[in-house]
C-alpha cells in the first residue's frame, strides 16, 4: 500500500512526504523530482518553456504509471497532477489518497511568486486554479487533513492518526 499526498501547491506534499516516510519506514517517490530527472531538464520552469505545459502533463502520467506498480511508498504529487483522470486513477489504485486541505490566504503566505512554480505567476490565474481544483481534491481523497495553522509534526500526527497508525 501506498500513501498518496494531493493539494494545492503550498499545501506541504513533499515535506509532508519525507516527514512521514521516515516515521513509518517508507520511501518518498516525489513526482515532480521524478518529473525533472525524467524530462532531462533542470528543473519544472525549464521543462515548462523548453517543452511546455501538455508535455510536463505527459511525463506525470507515466511517472504515475511507473510509481504505481511499486509499494511501501509515500507518494507526494505535484498540484496538478488531480486535473488528469489518468493520474488519479493509477494513483488511487495503489493506496489511500490523503487531501492536505490548505486555504489560499495560507497559500499565500507560504509561497512566493518567484518563477520557480510556472502556475504561481498571477493572482487571479492563482485563484481560479484553485477554485477549479478544491472540490477535485475533495472528490479524490480518501481522508482530509487540514494544514491551516498547523505545523509540520501536528499535521504529520493528524495524518497518522486519520490513516490508522
Ligand atoms: C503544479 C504544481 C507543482 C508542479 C508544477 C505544476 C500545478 O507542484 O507540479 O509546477 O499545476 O499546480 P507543487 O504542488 O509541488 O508545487
Amino acid at each position: 500500500m501506498n500513501i498518496v499526498l494531493i493539494g494545492f501547491m503550498g499545501s506541504g506534499k513533499s515535506t509532508i512526504a519525507k516527514n512521514l516516510a521516515q516515521k513509518l519506514g517508507m520511501k518518498v517517490a516525489d513526482m515532480d523530482n521524478l518529473t525533472v530527472e525524467a524530462s532531462g531538464r533542470k528543473n519544472i520552469k525549464q521543462i515548462f518553456e523548453k517543452d511546455g505545459e501538455t508535455a510536463f502533463r505527459e511525463l506525470e502520467i507515466k511517472i504515475a504509471k511507473k510509481i504505481a506498480k511499486k509499494d511501501n511508498q509515500i507518494i507526494a504529487t505535484g498540484g496538478g497532477a488531480i486535473m488528469n483522470k489518468i493520474i488519479l486513477d493509477y494513483l488511487k489504485m495503489s493506496g489511500k489518497v490523503i487531501y492536505l486541505k490548505t486555504s489560499i490566504e495560507s497559500i499565500f503566505t507560504r509561497i512566493r511568486v518567484n518563477g520557480d512554480r510556472p502556475l504561481f505567476q498571477n493572482f487571479h490565474e492563482i485563484k481560479r486554479l484553485f477554485k477549479l481544483r478544491e472540490p477535485l481534491y475533495k472528490a479524490y481523497s480518501d481522508i482530509i487533513v487540514v494544514t491551516d495553522k498547523k505545523n509540520l509534526d501536528q499535521v504529520v500526527e493528524e495524518v497518522l492518526t486519520k490513516y490508522g497508525r
